[in-house]
């Protein structure tokens, strides 16, 4: 079976990492292997980087070199050699995430990201990994700041201010607007109602066999 490469995008507090159980499941029903990651992160050097990253003050080329260094182990370790078995691969982010917030969020400079990007990404074939599709959780930034206010001690990112994740969103949308891989879900919805946006996007892509209808 060919592998299949999904990320979860959004601003934080856009309700992204509840479904991944869900996602799981619904993925390991159809007799899938599921490989389930994240990003910053996803390989014990990786994950040491990422602790780094949010919690660090640095500037935004530091930040952008060592995201893309953390990816370079994540892909090289675990997206390449997932895919390669044939898994489904979730991982919570992905490069989206860096043109979002390195790139719109901190306003640097998107074509050092594209340099990055393709020295980390290229792949033997002579392409660029890429996500095959990417469930993006579009929420108003004023309601992500809303929900997560007072849900835990906010890192370096989420204690940003709500003008950072205007700029965040935008930058997902800009990037949204020219990939076809994006499937856009309005998240400002109950969890039920965002979970039957994911299956029935799924389903129109053929990558899920049917609607289950029912909730995480
Ligand atoms: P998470 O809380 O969804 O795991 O994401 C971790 C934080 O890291 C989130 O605030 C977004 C940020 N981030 C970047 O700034 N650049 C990136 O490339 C990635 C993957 C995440």
């Amino acid at each position: 079976m060919k592998g299949l490469f999904l990320t979860l995008e959004g601003i934080d507090g856009a309700g992204k990492s509840s479904h991944i159980d869900a996602l799981e499941a619904l993925f390991k029903a159809q007799g899938r292997q599921v490989t389930r990651t994240r990003e910053p992160g996803g390989t014990p050097l990786a994950e040491t980087l990422r602790g780094l990253i949010l919690e660090q003050p640095m500037d935004a080329l530091t930040e952008s070199l060592l995201v893309f260094a953390a990816r370079r182990d994540h892909v090289v370790r675990v997206i390449e050699p997932a895919l390669a078995r044939g898994d489904i691969v979730l991982c919570d982010r992905f490069t989206d995430a860096t043109f979002a917030y390195q790139g719109a969020g901190r306003g640097f400079d998107p074509a050092v990201l594209r340099t990055l990007e393709t020295w980390v990404q290229a792949n033997p074939s002579g392409g660029l990994l890429q996500p095959d599709i990417t469930i993006w959780f579009d929420l108003a930034p004023e309601i992500a700041a809303e929900r997560l206010a007072g849900a835990r001690v906010p890192d370096k990112f989420e204690s940003q201010p709500v003008e950072f994740f205007r700029r965040v969103a935008a930058g997902y949308a800009a990037r949204a607007k020219d990939a076809p891989r994006f499937v856009r879900i309005d998240a400002d919805q109950s969890r039920e109602a965002v979970w039957q946006q994911i299956e029935a996007a799924l389903a129109e892509r053929g990558l899920v066999a049917s609607q289950s209808g029912g909730a995480p």
